[in-house]
């Protein structure tokens, strides 16, 4: 089986997480870990694709919101592509792999809107098996830290993400 996870990170919360996913799916699989920045503009020969990446504005990100974050809230460098980028030039694919979305967001105040689940509902447009739902992780402000316990998260995540690859029903979603 091979995996790919492509992620985009402003703080380097997302990529903690993607690092933790990918860590634990390596267990059973072969994994790529990809920066959005670098990841290439078709996605063929995997079994598995997992998407993450910030929520900016109730959703993915977008250049706006990504400048916003270097210009008022002290983000180190903002990345040219994000993942709302990166999936609107995604070609269609034809067979259904099996596609998972997870996001970073506050921990307080608790915010409606998700980056995972617009990042889902493009993978589901695009033909990918979504039987999963998207996933959220929490950091403590818009830099972070990750909250305590977030990485044994993504590592339960990641296994669950494995059981339905092979077959298990998917878990009910936590919100
Ligand atoms: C411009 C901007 C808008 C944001 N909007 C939201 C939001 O709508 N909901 C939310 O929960 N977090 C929001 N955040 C916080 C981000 O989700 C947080 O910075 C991110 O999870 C950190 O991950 P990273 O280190 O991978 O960039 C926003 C942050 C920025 C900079």
């Amino acid at each position: 089986m091979r995996a790919v996870v492509v992620y985009e990170s402003l703080w380097g919360n997302t990529a903690r997480v993607a690092r933790a996913l990918a860590d634990e799916l390596g267990r059973t699989m072969s994994v790529r870990v990809l920066d959005v920045e670098s990841a290439p503009g078709t996605i063929e020969d995997y079994d598995l694709v997992v998407v993450g990446g910030p929520t900016h504005g109730f959703s993915m990100t977008r250049p706006s919101t990504r400048e916003s974050a270097v210009s008022q809230n002290g983000a180190p460098r903002a990345p040219t592509v994000g993942i709302r980028e990166w999936l609107a030039r995604l070609p269609h694919i034809s067979v259904p792999v099996m596609a998972v979305a997870f996001d970073t967001r506050v921990d307080t105040p608790r915010l409606p809107g998700s980056a995972a689940k617009a990042a889902r509902h493009e993978l589901r447009s695009l033909g990918f098996d979504v039987a999963m739902k998207a996933k959220s992780f929490r950091v403590h402000g818009y830099e972070g830290p990750l909250v305590d316990g977030e990485l044994g998260r993504a590592v339960e995540w990641a296994r669950e993400v494995e059981a339905v690859l092979r077959g298990a029903p998917p878990p009910p979603a936590e919100e």
